[in-house]
């Protein structure tokens, strides 16, 4: 019998613009896997839900995020593009692992927490985040699952939930491995902070010139002048660049930081200029799919009918295993 591809799969949540923690976090090594992992790649939409955004707004955030993904490279034809919406069978999987989630467990998710912190009324929707990403994962038996550092507990919890269940019912669920890189688990923000979608804090991937130069010279940076010599380890946006120079380029930024006589301001130019660089000649097709949405919408939809197939014939042999009834076909 020949060994089974490997699987890598990541979702994203239609909730902004997707920025450059997104793209290193989860879809650059998501596509990079592509030519030898069969990939999954989701809408995260009804995660999306459990915030303020809108109808048309989410809408939108799932447009920008398709024309993203295929811009950036992700090939349909290599694996599936789908959204979690259109595979109602992640719900039921969230069900059956929900029964074998401490409540304990779910109190210390750090995403309930931090809602909690920040005293909003927080949801259902919230408190169950991390079980509806279990599902989201283990309906396709993923090995190999891209974020960022902030979910890494998600796995941790993704597998203890497996562990649990295969320990009830019999080996039935694959468990994930989190795939996190020390260099990019954590992008910053203009502000420093993390970079996310919430906190107004982004660089987008694709922007127009002039929305890429507003971020950037967003970026907050230290206090000193021109003409002293500067710590480029400390420095926001030197950060950023790291992520998109080549190693030549970064070695001499370096240099000019500490030398002095060289600012904030020359920094950031320097990072619209690689933003250009990187991000541009993928640009076009951007703008070019954002403008058709429909045909964006075919696209996930074909990929969400292969992508519940599969959840379906995963989800009847996880019945017939739980002693429930089940569907009568
Ligand atoms: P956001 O926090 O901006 O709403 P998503 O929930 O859509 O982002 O996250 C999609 C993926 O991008 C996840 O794997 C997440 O860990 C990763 N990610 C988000 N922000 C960052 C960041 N600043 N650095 C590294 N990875 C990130
Ligand atoms: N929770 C992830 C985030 O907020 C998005 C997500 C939902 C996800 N389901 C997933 C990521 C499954 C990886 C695998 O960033």
């Amino acid at each position: 019998m020949t060994a089974r591809k490997k699987r890598v799969l990541t979702g994203s949540r239609p909730s902004g613009t997707p920025h450059l923690g997104n793209y290193f976090g989860a879809y650059k090594p998501l596509i990079d896997l592509q030519n030898s992992f069969d990939f999954f790649f989701f809408l995260a939409d009804f995660h999306s839900l459990n915030g303020q955004d809108s109808a048309a707004e989410t809408r939108q955030h799932s447009y920008t995020m398709l024309a993203t993904m295929l811009a950036c490279g992700l090939d349909p034809t290599k694996g599936l593009l789908y959204a979690q919406s259109a595979v109602p069978e992640v719900c039921e999987l969230a069900w059956i692992i929900g029964c074998q989630a401490p409540f304990g467990m779910m109190t210390r998710a750090h995403s309930f927490k931090d809602a909690q912190s920040k005293g909003v009324d927080v949801n259902m929707g919230v408190f169950n985040y991390p079980v509806l990403m279990a599902a989201d994962i283990l309906l396709y038996d993923a090995d190999v699952v891209p974020v960022g550092q902030d979910q890494k507990q998600h796995l941790e919890m993704t597998r203890d939930f497996a562990q649990r269940f295969n320990h009830r019912y019999g080996q039935l669920l694959v468990l994930p491995e989190p795939l996190i890189s020390d260099d990019v688990a954590v992008v910053p923000g203009t502000d420093g902070e993390k970079m996310s979608k919430s906190k107004n804090n982004t660089v987008s991937i694709f922007a127009t010139d002039k929305e890429w130069h507003k971020q950037v010279m967003s970026i907050v940076t230290g206090p000193a002048p021109l003409a002293d010599p500067k710590d480029p380890a400390i420095c926001n946006v030197f950060a950023l660049y790291k992520l998109l120079a080549s190693a030549d380029e970064i070695a001499d930024m370096a240099t000019r930081y500490k030398e002095g006589g060289y600012g904030y301001g020359h920094a950031k130019l320097a990072l619209i200029e690689k933003l250009k660089q990187v991000f541009g000649p993928m640009r076009d097709r951007y703008f070019e799919l954002s403008k058709r949405p429909d045909e964006l919408r075919d696209l996930v939809l074909a990929g969400s009918s292969r992508a519940r197939m599969m959840a379906r014939e995963k989800l009847d042999k996880i019945q017939a295993e739980i002693g429930v009834i089940g569907r009568p076909f």
